[in-house]
């Protein structure tokens, strides 16, 4: 039997169906979870028109290092020039189409094709003159470029010409996100995991820790949300609360930095960045509370609470004063989502001298594993024929609602 796929008409006409029938306040229906129509229009329109974290500027150090991310169907090439700015190209060649650079990372001072050998410059121009046998000038040979900024260190790609506005966004994290010096980083560990669950499962189980007393006993003692969360509704937390914001604003204040936030609701449309405390005892997000590397960026003190960025559809990170965790989701079919996460501390630092891995990576490979588990879970259950959309928490999953709602808004555009 042949099946033929459904036109792209009958797939948005499918999907803002769908989205019509949304109630809010509560979960997605089931195939916004599971529909390969669904998923194909997360990936144009979301995908498609979002700035896409792609990785870290400092793991591409010297000119011509690069790497390729891919998403869908479209490879991204980002690749250090010649004199150390950062340019993404398409990864498919201006002769037959091949990608140029097959694998994930590499280093060399030009991009050849592995089809023909067609060679690139780190600028994308074709570098042999093509007119007498292919008819063509060089320029109109070039590696198609992909719009490419890097902020504070963090390298972001737009597979569209014309990607939605993000300008607020960039220059918000790099004013608070420039004193942890990333781009003076060095990628430190990184593990990939293919979690079993839809994208939007994934961000969705970041946008709240209603779910952390049940199942991350590690992150619990180190960070407040779970101080902040039960606060809402228990006036003797609501004080201790206020105290911890306190005392850690005035901590941020005398360092410079902009104030914490006591409040987790987003306002922000698609990105959050925020400076948020840590719990009495923890200078920064490990088992034991103590430092797990050296100083990054400008810190010549301990002590900076953890600057939390959250970027739809693909980022998050939150930046210590000694390490910054970022976590990379790529989709890669309705029910299963790659996600990369990556460990940065202080270039200089010494791997057995100023920092060991077994203590750099327990907190936050432990949390992420238990949510890749809850994620995993929670597909099974939207998946079931009996899944009804239920009820999100007015005061503890406000901001799973706000990521539902964009991503209704912006699915159907
Ligand atoms: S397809 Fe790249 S050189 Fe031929
Ligand atoms: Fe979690």
């Amino acid at each position: 039997m042949v099946t033929i796929a459904p036109s792209e008409a009958a797939r948005r006409d499918f999907v803002r169906r769908l989205a019509a029938g949304h109630r809010p306040g509560g979960p997605l229906a089931g195939p916004f979870y599971t529909s390969p129509e669904v998923f194909q229009e997360d990936l144009a329109r979301i995908w498609g028109r979002y700035w896409l974290y792609a990785g870290h500027a400092c793991q591409i150090p010297r000119p011509g290092d690069w790497f390729t991310f891919a998403v869908g169907s479209d490879s991204v090439i980002v690749v250090r020039g010649e004199t150390g700015e950062i340019r993404a190209f398409h990864n498919t060649c201006r002769h037959r189409g091949s990608r140029v650079c097959p694998t994930e990372t590499g280093s060399s001072r030009r991009l050849t094709c592995p089809y023909h050998a067609w060679s690139y410059g780190l600028d994308g121009q074709l570098m042999m003159d093509p007119k007498a046998e292919f008819g063509l000038d060089r320029s109109q040979l070039s590696l198609h470029p992909v719009k490419v900024r890097t902020v504070a260190g963090i390298v972001f790609v737009a597979l569209s010409d014309d990607p939605v506005d993000f300008e607020e966004a960039f220059s918000t994290i790099e004013r608070k996100l420039k004193p942890h010096g990333l781009e003076r980083a060095k990628l430190a560990h990184k593990i990939d995991y293919v979690v079993k669950a839809n994208w939007k499962l994934v961000f969705e189980n970041n946008r709240e820790c209603y779910h952390c007393p049940p199942n991350h006993r590690e992150y619990n003692l180190a960070t407040y949300d779970v101080l902040r969360d039960n606060a809402v509704t228990d006036p003797k937390l609501k004080a201790e609360m206020e105290a911890v914001v306190a005392e850690t604003n005035a901590r941020f204040r005398s360092l410079d930095l902009d104030e914490g936030d006591a409040e987790s609701a987003m306002t922000d449309a698609h990105w959050r960045c925020r400076r948020s405390p840590l719990m009495k005892g923890f200078t920064t997000q490990s088992m034991d509370g103590k430092p797990v590397s050296t100083l990054m960026g400008d810190f010549k003190e301990r002590d900076a609470g953890t600057l939390r960025t959250t970027v739809f559809p693909n980022f998050w990170q939150h930046a210590n004063d000694d390490y910054a965790c970022a976590s990379r989701l790529t989709p890669i079919g309705p029910t299963e989502t790659h996600v990369r996460v990556l460990w940065f501390v202080d270039r200089d630092a010494q791997e057995g001298k100023d920092y060991t891995l077994d203590r750099l990576l327990p907190i936050w490979k432990l949390t992420s594993e238990q949510d890749w588990d809850i994620c995993r879970w929670n597909q099974q259950g939207v998946s079931s024929s009996r899944y009804v959309p239920g009820r999100y928490s007015t005061t503890r999953e406000q901001n799973v609602a706000h990521f539902v709602d964009w991503y209704l808004r912006e699915v159907v555009k």
